[in-house]
C-alpha cells in the first residue's frame, strides 16, 4: 500500500532534481515496504488458518455436544444420515465458506479504509470529489451495464481535471497527484470487491442455519433434578402413567398404567408384542417424558434424581443389546473407571459369560467388531447382562435379555439373577413361560393397559390373560401359537 506514495515520491524527484538521495532512499523505502509486507502477510495466513481451524473444531465440538445432550424423542424424528452431515459436512462447509468469505470482506473492509486514509492525508478536497462520484461509478452499471468502462473513465478524467487545477494552485503536488490517482484506483476496485462478497456473507450465513439451529437447540425434557441418595429401598411405581410417542401423539401406547416394583423382588413385566413393555422400560430410563402421571423411584418422582448417579442404580439391559468395537472386557466395564480384571470376570460368571468368553481366542481381550457382529446373539446378550451387573444396579431392568439363549443358560442366568434380588428390584420382560415363572410378582400388559397383577399362583387362573399367554407361549401349544409365539420359536431353534 506504500507502493503508490512512493511512486508518487518518485515523480516529485524526477519532476525535482534538488535532491540526488531521494531516489535511493526512496526505492530502498519501497524495498523495504515490499519485503515487510510479504513477511507479515505470510504472518497473517498462519495466524488467520490457526484462528480458523480452531473455530472449526469448536463449531463442530458445539454441535456435536448439543446433539449427545438432545432427548431420545429427537433421535426419533432426525434421521441419523441428516444428524452426522450437520456435525460433518455442514460444519465444515459452514467454517470453509465463512471463513473464506469473512476473510476477504475483513481484507477488502480493511483495504478501503487504509486506502481512504492515505486519499485523505494526500488531499482532503480531492478524496470528497472522489467519494461523491463513486456511488455514480457503483450504481450507472447496475442499471446500464455497458455503461460500465464509460462511468469508470470518466471518473478518472473527472478527477485528472479536479486534481490537476490542485496541482496548478500549488495545494497537491504533482506527485501526490499520481499517488493519489494510484489510490484511488485501488480504492474503486476495493469497494467493488466489497460489493461482491458481501451477498456472499449473506449466503454463507443462511447455510449455517441449519448447524445453528442444532446448536441453539434445548432438549425438551423437565430439568434434571439434584437428588443423590447413596443408599436406596428400591421400590418403584408406576401411577397412572399415560404416554404417547411423538409420532403418533394421538395414539397413546401406554394408558393409565399403574403398577409396583418392589424391593428385594422379581417383577414379571408380560403381555403380548407390541403391548407397551418396552414403552414402561423407556420412561423408567427416563428416555420420554409421560404425558400423564408419574413414575417414582422410592417414592420421590425419577425426574428429581440426578441423572448420572440415576443411571449409576437403574441399569438396563435392553431387547437389542449395543456392543461397542472393543474387547469384550471394555464392553463389560464400559463406562466406569478403575475396573479391574477380577471385577470383570465375576460379572461375566454371573452373566454365565465367562466360560465362553475364556474359549474365545484372545479371551477378555477379543475383539467384541462393530456392534459386536464378532458374537453370536447369546453371547452378546450375555455381555451386555454382565455389563449390568458389574455396576451393582439397586435396580435391574433385564428387557427380553435373555431371548437368544438356549433354555439351559437361560436358566442359569436366571437362577443367578433372581439369586441376587435381596436388597434390589428386578424387572423382568420375557415371553417365555420359563423365565417368567420364577417371578415373586406378574403384571400383564394388553394393548397399553395393565389388565391384571398379582403372584403367578394367582394368575394360574384358568382363562386369565397371564393364562393365555402361557399357553400361546407352550412348547405344545401348537397350531394355536400366535404370532409372537412362532417368532419365539424360530429363535429358540
Ligand atoms: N420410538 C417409537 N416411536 C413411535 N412408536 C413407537 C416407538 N417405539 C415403540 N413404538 C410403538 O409403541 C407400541 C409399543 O411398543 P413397545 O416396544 O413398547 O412394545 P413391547 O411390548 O415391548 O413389544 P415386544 O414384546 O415386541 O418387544 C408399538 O405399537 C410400537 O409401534
Ligand atoms: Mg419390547
Amino acid at each position: 500500500m506504500a507502493i503508490p506514495y512512493y511512486s508518487g515520491r518518485m515523480t516529485d524527484w524526477v519532476m525535482n532534481k534538488d535532491n540526488p538521495s531521494a531516489f535511493s532512499s526512496t526505492i530502498l523505502a519501497m524495498a523495504a515496504f515490499t519485503i515487510g509486507s510479504a513477511v507479515s502477510e505470510c504472518i497473517c495466513d498462519c495466524i488467520y488458518n490457526a484462528t480458523m481451524t480452531g473455530i472449526h473444531t469448536r463449531i463442530q465440538g458445539s454441535v456435536f455436544r448439543s446433539v449427545v445432550h438432545q432427548e431420545i424423542a429427537f433421535f426419533d424424528t432426525q434421521h441419523t444420515g441428516d444428524i452426522t452431515s450437520r456435525i460433518t459436512t455442514d460444519t465444515n462447509t459452514m467454517s470453509d465458506s465463512l471463513s473464506e468469505q469473512l476473510s476477504l470482506l475483513m481484507w477488502y473492509l480493511m483495504r478501503v479504509m487504509c486506502l481512504l486514509a492515505f486519499m485523505l492525508s494526500l488531499s482532503f478536497k480531492l478524496s470528497l470529489f472522489t467519494l461523491a462520484l463513486i456511488p455514480f461509478i457503483i450504481i450507472v452499471p447496475e442499471f446500464f451495464a455497458h455503461f460500465y468502462q464509460l462511468s469508470g473513465l470518466l471518473l478518472k478524467v473527472s478527477i485528472l481535471f479536479y486534481g490537476g487545477s490542485l496541482v496548478t494552485d500549488g495545494s497537491v503536488t504533482s506527485g501526490g497527484l499520481v499517488s493519489f490517482i494510484l489510490y484511488q484506483l485501488q480504492f474503486t476496485s476495493a469497494i467493488e470487491a466489497l460489493l461482491h462478497v458481501y451477498p456472499h456473507v449473506k449466503k454463507a450465513v443462511g447455510a449455517s442455519e441449519k448447524v445453528f439451529e442444532y446448536m441453539d437447540r434445548r432438549p425438551v425434557m423437565p430439568p434434571v433434578g439434584t437428588l443423590r441418595p447413596t443408599k436406596l429401598k428400591a421400590h418403584i411405581e408406576f401411577r397412572n402413567v399415560t404416554f404417547a410417542y411423538l409420532k403418533q401423539p394421538d395414539l397413546p401406547v401406554l394408558k393409565n398404567v399403574s403398577f409396583e416394583v418392589r424391593s428385594g423382588e422379581v417383577t414379571a413385566l408380560v403381555g403380548a408384542s407390541a403391548a407397551g413393555k418396552t414403552t414402561c422400560v423407556s420412561l423408567l430410563q427416563r428416555f420420554y417424558q409421560p404425558q400423564s402421571g408419574q413414575i417414582l423411584l422410592d417414592g420421590i418422582p425419577i425426574e428429581e434424581y440426578e441423572h448420572k448417579h440415576y443411571h449409576g442404580k437403574v441399569a438396563l439391559v435392553s431387547q437389542e443389546p449395543v456392543l461397542f468395537a472393543r474387547s469384550v472386557e471394555e464392553n463389560i466395564a464400559y463406562g466406569l473407571e478403575d475396573v479391574n480384571a477380577e471385577r470383570v470376570a465375576n460379572a461375566a460368571r454371573d452373566a454365565r459369560a465367562h466360560q465362553f468368553i475364556t474359549a474365545l481366542r484372545d479371551g477378555y481381550s477379543t475383539d467384541a467388531g462393530e456392534k459386536g457382529g464378532q458374537l453370536s446373539g447369546g453371547q452378546k446378550q450375555r455381555v451386555a447382562i454382565a455389563r449390568a451387573l458389574i455396576r451393582d444396579p439397586q435396580v435391574l431392568i433385564l428387557d427380553d435379555a435373555t431371548s437368544c439363549l438356549d433354555n439351559e443358560t437361560e436358566h442359569l442366568v436366571h437362577q443367578s439373577v433372581y439369586s441376587r434380588a435381596e436388597g434390589r428390584a428386578v424387572l423382568v420382560i420375557a415371553h417365555r413361560p420359563s423365565s417368567i415363572e420364577r417371578a415373586d410378582r406378574i403384571v400383564v400388559l394388553e394393548g397399553g393397559k395393565v389388565v391384571e397383577e398379582g403372584t403367578p399362583q394367582q394368575l394360574q387362573e384358568k382363562g386369565s390373560s397371564y393364562h393365555r399367554l402361557l399357553q400361546v407361549h407352550s412348547p405344545d401349544a401348537g397350531s394355536e401359537q400366535s404370532e409372537e409365539g412362532l417368532v419365539e420359536t424360530e429363535v429358540e431353534s
